[in-house]
């Protein structure tokens, strides 16, 4: 793939917060995209890098109207000796592809996808926040740009990647997030588009959230939409329990993102000889655990916090502490084991990194 880039001349560069600055999550883009079409019959083509700006879309786009739309999510990292690192970048490439099938979008060769991440980091390299647990976020998208109505698949597409510096998720250390498990509405059918990173999961998962932090809540914890009583995944992460001893995840059945953090956790823990389940979890099980005690930690698996404790989960209208509300012992191992790779001071062993030269 031969990639055309056009720099941001030096008066439209972009400003940089400055070190020390709070970054938050996605409120700073780099001064680059990366952007490629689709046209069918043609295939991709005109890989290029330009300045980061708006882009230029038919009000009839049919992205607009029936959301067309897949997108992934991952982080560059600078690790201890300087080197610019992806974690698991293929992984993030082969899920799009899967997303990309299941939208009726085309696919891009994982080779393809990486030349394209990597000539980008690499341009935008200074953009990378040297705090200890920042980061430059990474965002692909693909959008279905052909002008038209009809409900079909479109025939135009484009491919693009913006990134931008992120914070610390745990600038003041772990918090325990407490959990609101969602009875009215429900995120994903199997049969429906749960697997796939597609933007209608997410507006659909909006109102939810909402409602749960107008009442204090961090997340919600969906049920699973047949029964509602399995626990599926909470907001933008997969969900671990430890029961009895054993690492226990609802498994990959068609309704939940299978989540690149969640494979780096159960790899992990077979390798630590813990006892792992993928079976699916009922509520009534995690609260009684909670209660009684043999749930003795629960947290969230994703990109942003990598690890995120559970101080409490909420359901009908009773909370219950886990772990009274604090951090258990395996989430923090799992949290500096995999921070610990992603910034270069544990030995990679799985080649999970790949360094940006
Ligand atoms: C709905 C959902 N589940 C799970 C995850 C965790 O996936 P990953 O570990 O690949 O970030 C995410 C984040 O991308 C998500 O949006």
């Amino acid at each position: 793939m031969q990639i055309t880039v056009t720099q941001a001349p030096e008066n439209q560069k972009r400003r940089k917060p400055k070190s020390g600055e709070k970054l938050g999550f996605g409120n700073y883009f780099s001064d680059h995209m990366f952007l490629m079409d689709y046209a069918s019959g043609k295939g991709w083509g005109n890989a290029r890098i330009v300045p980061y700006g708006p882009l230029s879309l038919a009000p009839s786009a049919m992205v607009l109207h029936y959301g067309q739309e897949i997108f992934e999510g991952m982080k560059a990292y600078l690790a201890r000796d300087g080197a610019v690192c992806l974690f698991r970048p293929d992984r993030n490439a082969e899920r799009l592809n899967r997303s990309a099938a299941r939208m009726c979008l085309p696919e891009i060769p994982v080779e393809d996808q990486l030349t394209a991440l990597r000539a980008l980091v690499r341009l935008d390299r200074e953009w990378i926040p040297r705090e200890k647990g920042a980061s430059l976020y990474i965002r692909p998208t693909m959008i279905a740009t052909e002008a038209g109505l009809g409900v079909r698949p479109a025939a135009e597409v484009l491919f693009f990647i913006i990134t931008g510096p992120v914070g610390a998720y745990y600038a003041r250390g772990f918090e325990p997030v407490r959990i609101l498990v969602e009875e009215t509405y429900l995120r994903a059918a199997r049969g429906g588009t749960g697997e796939a990173k597609t933007g209608a999961n997410y507006a659909a998962s909006l109102l939810a959230a909402k409602n749960a932090k107008a009442i204090g809540f961090d997340q919600v914890l969906w049920l699973d939409a047949e029964h509602r009583r399995f626990a599926e995944e909470v907001g933008t992460m997969n969900i671990f329990f430890v029961l009895r001893g054993e690492l226990v995840t609802p498994p990959l059945s068609g309704s939940i993102l299978p989540g690149v953090t969640r494979d780096t956790v159960l790899t992990l823990a077979r390798e630590w000889k813990i006892p792992v389940a993928e079976r699916p979890v009922e509520i009534d099980e995690v609260l009684k655990g909670a209660a009684d005690g043999t749930l003795s930690e629960a947290f969230g698996s994703g990109t942003a916090a990598v690890i995120s404790p559970v101080g409490s989960f909420s359901y009908g209208g009773k909370e219950v502490q886990v772990n009274r509300g604090g951090t258990g012992e395996l989430s923090l191992r799992f949290y500096r084991e995999i921070t610990g790779i992603q910034y270069g001071e544990i030995e990679d062993r799985h080649r999970w990194i790949h360094r940006v030269e």
